[in-house]
């Protein structure tokens, strides 16, 4: 299982010893979520911020933007050192252009479900896509709790990738831990982002390398 720990949770007073610790585990991915208190209720960080993690993370940053005119950050998010630029489908009327604008500037393109939103909604978008991220909590705060129904939701999404032929990836992100992992995993699920669980436990490594022993497709 791709793991992307959310820094959204880490102690902010000692960021570099968290980026740190997720440098030294089993995670692949860093995953920074940008909240600007207009498309979610919460604030979070920005570019400084994420640019800062950039110079020391030795994962690829994995960037899920909860805001308004994503396109409009397009190279801020590129310069600042993301691999991954992940925007909600809520959030982009014009979401093809924005896909092939987040490819020609040399990130990789994902989109970002609400748990209200359908995978449907993405049929006619998916063989573009690197990656689709369901959200298992309505967006904004860590630690809330898994949404059961995201379980068949992933199945929906599993079939329509596969029957598109699309090698888009799965992530799921809100309330993932040790038990909720393996139920999306199970249903096709490649990547799970998991926030609190990991930087509220006594062993964060050892959270990050159970989890990244899921079985899963990748
Ligand atoms: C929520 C964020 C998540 C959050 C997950 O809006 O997108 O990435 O950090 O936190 P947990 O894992 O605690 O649900
Ligand atoms: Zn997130």
């Amino acid at each position: 299982m791709i793991v992307s720990p959310s820094l959204l949770s880490a102690d902010f007073a000692r960021l570099g010893h968290d980026v740190e610790m997720v440098n030294a585990s089993a995670a692949s991915w860093m995953h920074c979520d940008v909240m600007d208190g207009v498309f979610v209720p919460n604030i979070s960080f920005g570019f400084p911020v994420i640019k800062a993690i950039s110079k020391i993370s030795t994962k690829p940053l994995d960037v899920h933007l909860m805001i308004v005119n994503p396109q409009n950050y397009i190279s801020q998010v590129r310069d600042c050192g993301a691999a991954i630029m992940n925007v909600h489908q809520e959030s982009c009327v014009h979401l093809h252009r924005t896909i092939q604008a987040i490819k020609a500037a040399g990130m990789k393109a994902a989109v970002t479900l609400n748990p209200s939103t359908p995978v449907s909604t993405l049929e006619d978008i998916i063989g573009e896509l690197d990656m689709v991220l369901l959200m298992s909590v309505n967006p904004g705060f860590g630690g809330q709790k898994f949404i059961e129904g995201t379980v068949a939701k992933v199945r929906r999404l599993r079939a329509l990738i596969d029957n598109s032929g699309s090698t888009a990836l799965i992530q799921v992100d809100g309330g993932i831990n040790a038990s909720t992992a393996p139920l999306v995993a199970a249903a096709g699920a490649d990547s799970v982002v998991a926030g609190s669980a990991v930087f509220a436990a006594p062993d964060p490594k050892a959270v990050i390398a159970e989890l990244a022993a899921i079985g899963s497709r990748k």
